[in-house]
């Protein structure tokens, strides 16, 4: 399984705040208008944003939606510095300088249909957006799985889900309330024991439902995740475990964004086992998650 190149433009548009959803704890969804990133978004890609006038470096943003035909994008961030507080203070009409789509995609294969998405925390978005595009690829029949892990209050609607979820304990049966509506199972995590999550890290979920697979599906089994790295490494301990093919989108701190100054690079094992430079920026975000973990 290849991760999607990265060959695609990159589009400057001055993006039109549409519209600001909160959430608990900080968090909001963003809506702009940028019909070019629009058009051209993929999950796992990212729009990098100038959030006030007066900040000269951009804030990196994993796209959670794209509607070509809208014309719009969504992100879902948390407030955590200045620029995202800045961010959080925008309003409909507000003007933003955006570049995006930014870097490469996830790249499920129809040769595995069983795509496990894993998100968590402010790495939920990617997994969100690849779950869409999955369920909507008929060609593909794709089956999306989705866990998402998170200590603080999920940023979006929770409810009961209805929708089987092998091996994982019947007591653990809270989903995102959009994701139910759309016929795509998924469970959540928190070690802050909120009412029907599995309590503990969202890597203890995936190897609930890895375990119960029998050996056919675990064939038919990709795993992608994004956030922070503690929780990356534990799924690409898991992923090796099971043999099963992984992705990972990385978010390292960046200030270009676009491939120029190099501060976003990690070390990469290639295929012959060398140690290479990337930039998460434009190399990634997304990654084979042994080439990054060894
Ligand atoms: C490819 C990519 C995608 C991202 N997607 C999202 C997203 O969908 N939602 C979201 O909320 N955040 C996302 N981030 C993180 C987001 O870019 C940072 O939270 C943001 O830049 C912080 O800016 P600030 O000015 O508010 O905070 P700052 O004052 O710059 O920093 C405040 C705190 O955030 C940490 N921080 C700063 N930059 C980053 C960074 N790039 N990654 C991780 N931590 C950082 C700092 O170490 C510090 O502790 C993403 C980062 C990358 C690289
Ligand atoms: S942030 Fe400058 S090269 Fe990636």
């Amino acid at each position: 399984m290849n991760r999607r190149k990265n060959t695609a433009a990159i589009f400057a548009e001055r993006a039109r705040v549409v519209g600001q959803q909160a959430f608990d704890a900080g968090q909001y969804v963003l809506k702009l208008h940028a019909p070019r990133c629009a058009a051209a978004a993929a999950p796992g890609q990212f729009i990098h944003l100038r959030c006030a006038a007066d900040l000269p470096l951009r804030r990196p943003y994993s796209i959670l939606s794209a509607d070509a035909a809208g014309g719009e994008v969504e992100m879902l961030y948390k407030v955590v510095g200045e620029g995202s507080r800045r961010l959080a203070a925008c309003r409909a009409g507000d003007e933003l300088d955006s570049l995006g789509p930014i870097g490469n995609a996830f790249a499920p294969s129809p040769e595995r249909p069983n795509l496990l998405l894993v998100g968590g925390g402010v790495g939920i978005p990617p997994i969100l957006f690849l779950a869409a595009r999955a369920r909507e690829d008929a060609a593909a029949n794709y089956t999306p799985l989705v866990l998402m892990g998170s200590e603080i209050p999920f940023p979006f609607d929770v409810t009961d889900s209805s929708l089987p979820f092998a091996g994982v304990a019947n007591g653990t049966r809270a989903t995102m309330a959009a994701l139910e509506r759309r016929g795509i199972a998924a469970r959540l995590a928190s070690g802050r024991g909120f009412a029907g999550c599995y309590r503990g890290h969202v890597g203890g979920l995936a190897r609930q439902w890895l375990d119960a697979a029998p050996p056919e599906q675990l064939a038919a089994t990709a795993m992608f995740a994004c956030g922070p790295a503690p929780m990356l490494q534990d799924i690409a301990r898991i992923a090796a475990q099971f043999s099963l093919p992984c992705q990972v989108a990385l978010e390292e701190t960046m200030a270009c964004g676009v491939g120029g100054c190099a501060g976003c690079s990690v070390a990469v094992r290639d295929d012959n086992g060398g140690i290479a430079m990337k930039r998460v920026c434009v190399d990634g975000p997304v990654f084979n998650a042994r080439a990054v973990f060894g």
